[in-house]
């Protein structure tokens, strides 16, 4: 494994548990939704993590965003970085959450939970959403409001008359947020209202964060009659487990 020594330019704390890290000085080439491990060495071990670009390949900054894990050996370190402290970032990017991979069809749907927003923030800044779909929803899933990140990329967006986002808060009520969870709402028809748009055969469907939400969004999603894209079985479904 080859790895490159990045130099952290900024450590952004959105709340206690959730920061985003830039970092240069580690040119890569990547595609938009794929991920990379990122490492320190602690007590002489190099101790490694995927995590999904936020930045789109374009940018020479590549930006990570992350929660602490209390218990976890590598996320509280990463959330105390800065400026100038340097991590290790491997030199082989992988991951299949790609546009590339997917059929063509009308509506994009991009359902994340927590930090899983991550490569739908890279996949959206290139011009492939725009140019392969008439309609791309963006659909994150937080606990708390304070959790719903990356408004101003997400105002920029809206810029564009083909997207929508669709934001859920659990556990708080907050006006201009879905209340419960994705499943539930791709079962009763509230995404689909809220989107302005069906979860139909003409839809490409990407799921990444929490793989309980992935496991219960994907039954949901068959239960409407998508099935699971494969490269010899194509489907409307993609997905990408973070945990
Ligand atoms: C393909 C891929 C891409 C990933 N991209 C990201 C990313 O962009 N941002 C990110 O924060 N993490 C991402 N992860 C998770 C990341 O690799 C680490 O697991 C996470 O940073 C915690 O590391 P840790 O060493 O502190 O704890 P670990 O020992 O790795 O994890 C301990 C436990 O923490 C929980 N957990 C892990 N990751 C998360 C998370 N993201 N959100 C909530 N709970 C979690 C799980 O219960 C897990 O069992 C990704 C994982 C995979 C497989
Ligand atoms: N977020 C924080 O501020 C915070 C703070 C301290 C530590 N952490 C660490 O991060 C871990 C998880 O944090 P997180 O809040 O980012 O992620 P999360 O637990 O995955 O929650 C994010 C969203 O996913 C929803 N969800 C959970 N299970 C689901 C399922 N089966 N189907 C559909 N939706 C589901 C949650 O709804 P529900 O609310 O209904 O579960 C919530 O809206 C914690 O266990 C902890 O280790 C996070």
């Amino acid at each position: 494994m080859n790895w490159l020594s990045g130099r952290v330019v900024e450590n952004r704390h959105w709340t206690e548990s959730l920061f985003s890290l830039r970092v240069e000085d580690a040119p890569l080439g990547f595609q938009a939704g794929q991920f990379v491990r990122i490492a320190l060495d602690v007590e002489g071990q190099r101790v490694a993590r995927a995590f999904s670009f936020v930045n789109p390949p374009q940018d020479p900054v590549l930006e990570f965003y992350g929660v602490v894990v209390p218990e976890g050996p590598l996320s509280p370190l990463l959330a105390r970085l800065g400026a100038g402290d340097r991590l290790f970032i491997a030199s082989n990017p992988a991951g299949f959450l790609v546009l590339s991979e997917l059929q063509e069809a009308e509506t994009l749907w991009l359902l994340s939970t927590g930090t899983g927003i991550a490569p739908f923030l890279s996949i959206l800044r290139t011009d492939a959403p725009w140019k392969r779909y008439r309609k791309v929803v963006l659909v994150h899933a937080v606990r708390f409001a304070r959790e719903l990140v990356y408004q101003e990329i997400i105002s920029s967006l809206k810029a564009r008359d083909a997207f929508t986002y669709v934001p859920f808060v659990s556990r708080e009520s907050q006006s201009g947020s879905l209340a419960g969870r994705i499943p539930a709402a791709i079962a009763d028809g509230r995404l689909e209202q809220a989107a302005g748009a069906p979860l139909a055969a003409r839809s490409q469907v990407m799921l990444c964060g929490n793989p309980a939400m992935l496991q219960d969004g994907q039954a949901a999603l068959l239960a409407r009659g998508l099935k699971k894209h494969r490269r010899r079985s194509p489907g409307q479904i993609t997905v990408e487990s973070f945990w």
